[in-house]
């Protein structure tokens, strides 16, 4: 995996005609070596398209959520080993949506983180205050909260990107100021130095430069921007340019 990553969250957008056109458009054009940089989260029903269309290129594919266990009576849900027999290697965890949309609990989503990195996946953490606690002043609180599972899997650091999402941020366009992007991360930093951490939440082309030479952020998770992969190529671009390209250890 290689920094700055450029991640990009389809959520519940694209069928599978329209995932094969993205990825086309994005593989013919970007210079070959900038497409280490970039990790696709499709709808689980695009995942096998998706691998399928970059196998020939160093694009990272990941699923937008997994259960912890390897299998059971636990309708609508999809585990590592099931991800890992299509050839997807990486899992988000912990969306701001599937946490506050779908009721999952900081248990929950460490029972998740725990059991995905034990079956061999790579996953993107994601962490991220309410309004409601950003004006409390608990935003680090609340983070730490979020972390706080990665205490018992320090072996497994190697296998973790965390990405931080303010809720209020996310889908609003009320991006962060560069300003509380940077405090949140060097927070981060000091407690899982080692980590990568992404930045998400209404970034686009016209905002990913500024908030990309920050250096304490390694990349970014990007939602409905990414969805055009003419305004996506432009973000890979614009961060690369901003930071050149280096190798995560
Ligand atoms: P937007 O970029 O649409 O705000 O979404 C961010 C996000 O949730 C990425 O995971």
């Amino acid at each position: 995996m290689k920094l700055p990553l450029i991640a990009a969250n389809w959520k519940m957008h694209k069928n599978r005609k329209e995932a094969r056109e993205f990825c086309r458009a994005v593989i013919e054009g970007l210079p070959s070596r900038d497409l280490q940089h970039i990790l696709l989260a499709p709808p689980f029903t695009c995942l096998e398209t998706v691998v399928e269309a970059v196998a020939a290129t160093p694009i990272l594919v990941a699923s937008q959520n997994c259960h912890g266990e390897t299998h059971g009576a636990f309708t609508g849900e999809v585990s590592a080993p099931m991800l890992a027999d299509l050839k997807v290697e990486w899992a988000l965890l912990g969306h701001s949506e599937r946490r506050h949309v779908f009721g999952e609990s900081d248990e929950l989503v460490a029972k998740r983180l725990e059991g995905a990195l034990k079956q061999g996946l790579k996953v993107i953490l994601c962490v991220g205050e309410r309004l409601e606690e950003r004006e409390a002043g608990q935003t680090e609180a609340v983070v730490a909260r979020q972390l706080q599972p990665l205490e018992n899997l320090r072996d497994l650091w190697q296998n973790i990107v965390l990405a931080y999402e303010p809720v209020w941020a996310i889908g609003t366009g009320r991006v962060a100021t560069t300003e509380q992007i940077a405090q949140v991360h060097r927070f981060i930093r000091a407690a899982h130095g080692p980590i990568p951490v992404l930045y998400g939440g209404s970034v686009n082309p016209g905002n990913i430069g500024e908030i990309m030479r920050l250096p304490e952020v390694d990349g970014a998770l990007i939602g409905g921007a990414a969805l055009d992969s003419g305004k996506f190529q432009a973000m890979v671009a614009e961060s690369l340019k901003a930071k050149g390209g280096s190798e995560h250890p």
